[in-house]
């Protein structure tokens, strides 16, 4: 229990000894979600299901979520039997770690990625290995055969937002003996992607999230691309209706909008650019971002300092406590508003 507590305060980008403050009345940059609503077509979907009498409700779910599968097919390029549905990503990388690595056999990931890849494997009594990245930005004494039964490959990465090229990951998977999951939460604000590799080799698996690009980290909705005999052993672990149906009809109605979620992404990535020209004029240390955030370290290296100041504004980023990455802070990117009241504090303690 202690261990799941540590690592709900920490996801929440809240420094130990401080109250969680009241968010909604703050600018909210600590955890990537996106600052704009989804497509109006969710709310119409969502209102739609539930009617003038809430009467759709009282039955259960498409067990299989099969229109959304075909949805997410459609749009990716891939037959249904390819795609896998999950309330949030998270529950995928879950389900991953459970249908692949048993008591004591190794799961590998990036460090520094996403720390809840260690929580999950943990959990299940999975050994966790972590690699460091060398000089050039590939990992760290990455062995020739990984005989790990997972590596987590966080591209773009959290909190770093730099990418692995294409071919490099590629040649991983072949280093690979177990699967190799990417974990594209952040892709849609990337310039490439990952999805050929699914195709190409056998053991590639890509995991997406709704949270960031389509605005719906409210409805918990993941999806990963994988073989259909690796989408089938998932379906056999998963919750039976693991999606309500408000979240099915969301789903849908946000893939269906690509027009709304471009526009929304474009927008998103315009700012962080703007956003990042402005930390280097002030002297920031800032990571090429390929994601809805940026890892930016003020001249002093004083993440704390910084934090502490964005914090008594009411601007809530995040700090990480690792000492890899308590020189910086990640902070997502808001609305243009939300972004120069931030530039206006951070010109304020320069
Ligand atoms: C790299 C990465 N993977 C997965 C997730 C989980 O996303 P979801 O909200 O779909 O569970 C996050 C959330 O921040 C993330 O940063």
């Amino acid at each position: 229990m202690k261990l799941l507590r540590n690592n709900i305060a920490d996801m929440q980008g809240y420094v130990p000894g401080y109250q969680p403050p009241d968010v909604a009345s703050w600018i909210k940059l600590n955890t990537n979600e996106n600052p704009y609503p989804p497509s109006p077509a969710v709310r119409e979907a969502i209102l739609a299901e539930v009617g003038s009498d809430g009467a759709a409700l009282r039955t259960y779910p498409s067990s299989s979520s099969q229109a959304l599968r075909e949805a997410a097919a459609e749009l990716y390029g891939f037959d249904p039997s390819w795609i896998i549905m999950a309330n949030g990503s998270d529950e995928v990388l879950n389900n991953l770690i459970r249908a692949c690595a048993g008591e004591g056999e190794e799961v590998g990931f990036v460090h520094p990625s996403y720390s809840y890849y260690a929580t999950l494997a943990e959990i299940q009594g999975a050994t966790v290995r972590t690699f460091g990245f060398a000089e050039d930005g590939t990992i760290a004494g990455f062995p020739e055969r990984y005989q790990g039964k997972i590596f987590f490959l966080t591209s773009p990465n959290s909190p770093l937002g730099t990418t692995f090229p294409l071919p490099y990951v590629e040649e991983l998977a072949g280093r690979c003996a177990g699967l190799l999951v990417v974990d594209e939460a952040y892709a849609d604000f990337a310039d490439s992607n990952a999805l050929e590799l699914v195709r190409k080799c056998e053991n590639v698996v890509v995991t997406r999230t709704f949270s960031k690009s389509y605005s719906l980290a409210g409805m918990r909705l993941g999806l990963a691309v994988a073989r259909p005999e690796i989408v089938a052993a998932l379906d056999k672990i998963r919750d039976h209706y693991n999606l309500d149906r408000l979240a099915q009809v969301a789903c849908v109605a946000a893939l269906k909008d690509q027009p709304y979620f471009a526009e929304n992404c474009r927008k998103i990535c315009a700012t962080r650019e703007w956003f990042s020209r402005e930390l280097l004029a002030l002297g920031y240390q800032v990571l090429p971002s390929q994601a809805n955030f940026v890892f930016a370290a003020p001249p002093d290296r004083n993440g704390q300092r910084v934090y502490d100041a964005l914090y008594r504004e009411k601007i809530l980023v995040r700090l990480l406590s690792d000492p890899l990455l308590s020189h910086g802070l990640r902070i997502s990117i808001g609305t243009d508003q939300e972004m120069q009241r931030t530039v206006q504090v951070l010109k304020s303690i320069a």
